[in-house]
């Protein structure tokens, strides 16, 4: 049976701290070190006295770090911090393309393997699988740099890529790194609206994008959303359109705007030189969901991020290049996990990484399995959410193949039940591969609290302890450090290189939202909005968001997004969004919605708002359960109370909390004797 994600004991008291009843008793320690792949940090000692001095001598730290990659230029300092404004190996240059491509190639590794990348059809004669070497991709991406400099992408300006997961993805992330161009990824499964709100909000006058993407064997119409996107802008001009062919599926063309990507290619040379980026240059945004309705595009910059992926995906996944390693991340690359560990942090340490395209249950529910055999894959990292799906699918699927290839076993997203990561261990790691639990967020860069794989001892739910330089700790409201198994807000009360420098055209509220909840000895620290508790060893264990954001299947959203989609549909007057435990999904979305009068509540309404939902905001918004109600319940000053709705949507008959301030009592009652029908 699969517990639920309320099974971790996160509790809101009534007095709006957090308190937290799991206790996780289990420890495993890390294997042995191998002799032909020995751990970079084989014991809990070497990383104590490593955490230490990263702590004790920050700028040593990172500098030597920073050494192991190549710099046009060194740097003139390697840290500056005036809360919130950090700044990292400034005067120094450098560029993210040629760490992760060209570097490779100028030391004579032009041959191996930087790529390797799986399409999700099966045909007769198996999976489409294209291998990219590093002069292979060092060839691509001069040559897409070329044509995004042809269609007038200078140093600074925003490319939008909204494509599948195809090679070309890669390779137009790296092209713009190769010239400095800032990218913006938008996941494939965003609609036409969140396209537009985003290329609005960058100003970003190109799109490079798919005719389809293959998810689970049907074609998702991407240039189709492009183009419905296009039209709904009035302010910023999209001057092109940069078209890869992936499904043959017919698309609208528009011959003064859109390009075909294979044409483009053939019309510039190859040659195309790294320049040198500024360390503390914009490298890309990333919208992600706040506690507002408008997603927020967050900055990250080129030295520190570089710096920062790259050693986090060192230690946490332990590469080594010439061993045969082959790491596979199944994120989408329009996450931050993609950007981080997919691409930035990986290539660099010279391991082969592998992407794929499609759905984990593609043709069969062991398509993952089936990849990890044909692959020899190394190190795995995937979300929570997909391991309690290969739960419910069944022990089978991962036994009928052979993944004795794996050492390191990763996790990200959301916190794991311990019943998942107990499955993960035995089906997956056969016992032998140390589970890394990475806590962090798409604002942090890379990873923030998670084990090291031949040092940390393991406990099953929790992201143990921080990674070298993160100053990570539990405080109330006031600053004041919270006890051993206390729930506390989680803050950060040093920079680290990887963090977020701000939220594209808004410093307010980059502000307001991560510097202005606390204060540690009169500074302004960190907040990541997340309710967490230390244990009795100092390991971490997260609680989960204490804004309103819900972390569905792993992937923000911001209630209030979700809240502005359905009160956007005519017979919607109010709308209240909360998060319930989803077996599967983790948290999975409730929505209460007062009806317009003389609109009828029924399921035809409720599919019709859902397809609203998916249409304003993407698929993954869609509401899991819809109830109409007469009227929200909300304080006397008016404010809806969303911590009784959570525990409506959680399916508690009885008011625990405290109610003392709701105006009209008689709307709980109804809402808790309303079926979901
Ligand atoms: C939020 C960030 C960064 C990768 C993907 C998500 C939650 C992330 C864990 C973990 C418990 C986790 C937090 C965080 N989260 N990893 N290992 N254990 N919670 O990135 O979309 O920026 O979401 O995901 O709530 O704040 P994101």
């Amino acid at each position: 049976m699969l517990r639920r994600y309320s099974d971790r004991g996160l509790t809101m008291t009534s007095d709006n701290s957090i308190e937290s009843t799991m206790h996780e008793s289990r420890t495993f320690d890390p294997p042995e070190s191998d002799g032909n792949e020995p751990w970079h940090c084989s014991s809990l000692e070497q990383y104590r006295a490593l955490y230490r001095r990263s702590i004790d001598d920050p700028a040593g730290f990172w500098a030597e770090a920073a050494g192991e990659l190549h710099w046009f230029k060194p740097w003139d300092k390697v840290l500056s911090y005036s809360p919130p404004d950090a700044r990292w190996f400034a005067g120094g240059t450098t560029n993210l393309c040629y760490n992760c491509v060209d570097r490779h190639v100028e030391q004579g590794f032009g041959d191996q393997i930087g790529i390797i990348w799986e399409g999700e059809p099966i045909g007769s004669d198996g999976p489409e699988v294209r291998t990219l070497s590093y002069a292979e991709l060092q060839q691509h991406t001069a040559r897409f740099a070329n044509v995004l400099r042809k269609h007038g992408v200078k140093k600074g300006d925003v490319v939008t890529l909204y494509m599948g997961m195809v090679p070309e993805l890669a390779i137009a992330v790296l092209a713009c790194a190769r010239i400095g161009a800032v990218h913006s990824v938008i996941f494939g499964g965003f609609s036409s609206r969140a396209i537009a709100d985003r290329v609005h909000d960058a100003s970003s006058r190109i799109i490079v994008t798919c005719d389809g993407a293959w998810r689970r064997g049907k074609v998702v119409p991407l240039k189709d959303n492009v183009d419905e996107a296009i039209k709904m802008l009035d302010e910023v001009r999209v001057d092109s359109v940069i078209v890869c062919k992936r499904c043959e599926n017919t698309v609208q063309w528009d011959a003064t705007r859109d390009h075909w990507w294979n044409e483009q290619m053939e019309s510039v040379d190859t040659d195309c030189p790294c320049e040198p980026i500024e360390a503390e240059d914009m490298s890309f945004l990333l919208y992600t969901s706040g506690s507002t309705g408008k997603p927020k595009g967050i900055i990250h910059t080129t030295g520190g991020y570089m710096v920062y992926t790259a050693t986090t995906a060192k230690y946490v996944f332990n590469l080594i290049p010439d061993q045969n390693q082959v790491f596979w991340c199944t994120a989408d690359i329009g996450w931050i996990t993609g950007h981080s560990y997919i691409l930035y942090g990986i290539m660099p340490n010279r391991v082969p990484t592998l992407m794929y395209e499609g759905a984990p249950n593609h043709p069969g529910p062991d398509r993952f399995w089936d990849i990890v055999e044909r692959h020899k894959v190394t190190q795995f990292y995937t979300a929570p959410t997909a391991i309690r799906a290969f739960m419910k699918w069944g022990d089978e699927h991962p036994k009928k193949h052979d993944l004795s290839s794996l050492r390191v076993l990763g996790t990200v997203g959301e916190p794991i039940n311990p019943e998942a990561w107990m499955w993960y261990h035995t089906n997956i790691g056969k016992e032998q591969c140390p589970i890394v639990d990475t806590y962090w967020q798409t604002e942090t860069g890379g990873h923030m609290i998670t084990p090291l794989p031949g040092a940390t001892p393991t406990k099953p739910g929790s992201c143990t302890l921080p990674f070298f330089g993160i100053d990570a700790a539990i405080v109330d409201i006031n600053g004041i450090e919270a006890g051993p198994n206390e729930g506390g807000l989680l803050v950060i009360r040093k920079p680290w290189p990887g963090m977020l420098r701000g939220i594209f055209g808004d410093r307010e509220r980059f502000i307001e939202t991560y510097w202005s909840t606390v204060k540690v000895d009169g500074e302004p620290v960190y907040t990541a909005g997340d309710g967490a508790r230390r244990d009795e060893d100092g390991y971490f264990w997260i609680m989960g968001r204490i804004d309103d954001v819900i972390n569905v299947s792993g992937h923000r959203l911001g209630t209030m997004e979700v809240e502005s989609a359905l009160v956007s549909h005519s017979a919607v007057v109010e709308a209240a969004v909360v998060g319930m435990p989803h077996e599967i999904k983790g948290t999975g979305i409730a929505a209460f919605c007062t009806l317009a009068s003389g609109v009828g509540a029924d399921n035809a309404l409720r599919s019709q708002l859902c397809e609203h939902v998916a249409s304003e905001i993407g698929a993954i918004a869609k509401p899991d359960v819809i109830r109409f109600t007469d009227a929200l319940p909300k304080t006397r000053s008016g404010k809806i109370m969303r911590r009784l709705l959570r525990s409506i949507a959680a399916g508690e008959t009885e008011v625990k909390q405290d109610t003392s301030t709701l105006e009209d009592f008689s709307v709980v009652a109804k809402l808790q004797g309303a079926d979901e029908s």
